[in-house]
């Protein structure tokens, strides 16, 4: 269990999580369940704000991506940190907005954002809009003037840079959904466009390449083209854009087979590149800013979950089947994405099993992982998948009508709920 520090075995031979017994975790509050260990995210954004300071002189902000998990004390949390806060829709607003989270500190993406989430944002003091495409822009600018706003922006640029990770979660190639193309010219015309308006101030330019990444030479490449396209624009228009925001994308660790980056080797890296690249074009070093979602929060969660039936087809494949699966953790389901799963009642015992984790759904390839080593697996054990933390919460449904689960914050021997089991009345609430 090499992803996360909370993780221990206590004397009983049971999984800990921040100091809390997950036996009995799953005894008060119940399967399946989330954990989140706190003072893991809390030092996840340390150790990236630190790593600012220390290689590009504090100047430069980390905006946590909240779609990785989204709740009001996630918010909180984020906010007692000094972290910004990068949210996409009406919902992930609201929620930040509803926890007191300042909206100067906000970011707001998304590449098809509705009128109302725009005037939303726009009355509720949103600090930057990542402007996507020029439908919006236009959109923006009208609605500023409407309501007697200047709002300040950043283009969403494709640097067309080609991260190696799952096709579904690259986004900085000129194939993407997401911002205007560098290389067709694109970028530079709307730029440009924006310098003519009256309501937008242009702040920024932003670039997010992919998730779930362990190279540093694409971040590189792509902070390297940014701030030659900011000095392009400065040379063809005599304006200087003043913030590059990164995005985010750090790897994390979800089996042994993946080598985590570490975020102030991918700081110091990519610090070095912008400056050099600054010094070279007489470019002043712009306030950078970060928006890691999946490195905050991902690597301090984990999921509990009682196994029921057990089949086991010989010569074929073992199934372990969980009160869970892709309704909470839909991301093999999705992506193929391998996990750690260990017995959190047999965590002292080695390995010994390699079977195949399904959930309760009425699909086949509701699975959480296939040849996943464990320990000698009962009905009526508890097992955990680790790493959990970012995009399960956030991704999860209600399909078969199964209520998602609670999500427990754990800190110093102490847990708290933060996020509260559904209900079967919340699963009618809506019906008519
Ligand atoms: N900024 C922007 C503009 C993004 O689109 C994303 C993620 C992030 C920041 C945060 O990226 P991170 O540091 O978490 O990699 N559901 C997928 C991941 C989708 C990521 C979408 N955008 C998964 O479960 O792997």
């Amino acid at each position: 269990m090499k992803q996360s520090d909370c993780l221990k075995v206590n004397g009983q031979g049971h999984l800990t999580i921040g100091g809390c017994d997950t036996v009995e975790l799953a005894k008060e509050y119940g399967t399946p369940l989330y954990v989140l260990d706190e003072s893991g995210v809390r030092a996840a954004c340390r150790s990236y704000r630190d790593s600012i300071d220390r290689f590009y002189g504090g100047r430069g902000r980390v905006c946590y991506a909240s779609k990785a998990f989204c709740c009001k004390e996630i918010c909180r949390i984020m906010d007692s940190e000094q972290m910004g806060l990068d949210v996409v829709s009406e919902g992930e607003l609201y929620t930040a907005l509803a926890a007191g989270f300042p909206a100067e500190r906000i970011c707001f993406h998304g590449n098809n954002k509705t009128d109302h989430e725009l005037c939303y944002a726009l009355r509720e003091g949103v600090g930057l809009i990542i402007v996507d495409n020029e439908y919006e822009l236009m959109r923006l600018d009208r609605f500023a003037d409407e309501l007697g706003k200047k709002v300040s922006i950043a283009f969403r640029i494709k640097p067309g840079v080609d991260a190696h990770t799952h096709d579904f979660v690259r986004t900085g190639q000129i194939d993407s959904k997401f911002g205007v193309a560098l290389e067709t010219g694109e970028a530079m015309e709307i730029v440009k466009k924006a310098l003519t308006l009256q309501n937008v101030v242009l702040k920024g330019v932003h670039c997010h390449i992919g998730s779930q990444i362990f190279e540093l030479e694409p971040f590189e490449l792509a902070a390297q083209r940014m701030i030659e396209f900011m000095a392009q624009v400065r040379e063809e228009t005599g304006y200087t854009i003043e913030e590059l925001d990164l995005g985010g994308g750090f790897g994390i660790c979800y089996t042994e087979k993946d080598a985590a980056l570490r975020y102030d080797s991918y700081m110091e890296k990519v610090s070095v590149v912008v400056k050099e690249t600054c010094e070279r074009l007489s470019f002043p070093q712009p306030f950078m800013m970060l928006e890691p979602g999946r490195s905050i929060v991902g690597s301090s969660g984990i999921t509990l979950y009682t196994v029921g039936s057990i089949k086991e087809i010989p010569n074929i494949r073992t199934y372990v089947a969980v009160d869970g699966g892709m309704t909470d953790n839909p991301r093999y389901a999705l992506y193929q994405s391998e996990y750690e799963a260990v017995v959190a009642n047999k965590a002292d015992q080695p390995k010994t099993m390699k079977v195949t984790l399904a959930g309760k759904c009425c699909e086949s390839g509701d699975l959480l992982g296939e040849n996943m080593p464990i320990q000698q697996v009962e009905s009526g054990d508890l097992v955990a998948v680790l790493s959990t933390g970012a995009y399960n919460y956030s991704m999860a449904s209600n399909y078969n009508r199964l209520c998602r689960p609670a999500v427990v914050m754990v800190k110093d021997h102490a847990s708290r709920v933060i996020v509260k089991r559904e209900t079967m009345e919340d699963l009618v609430s809506n019906d008519l």
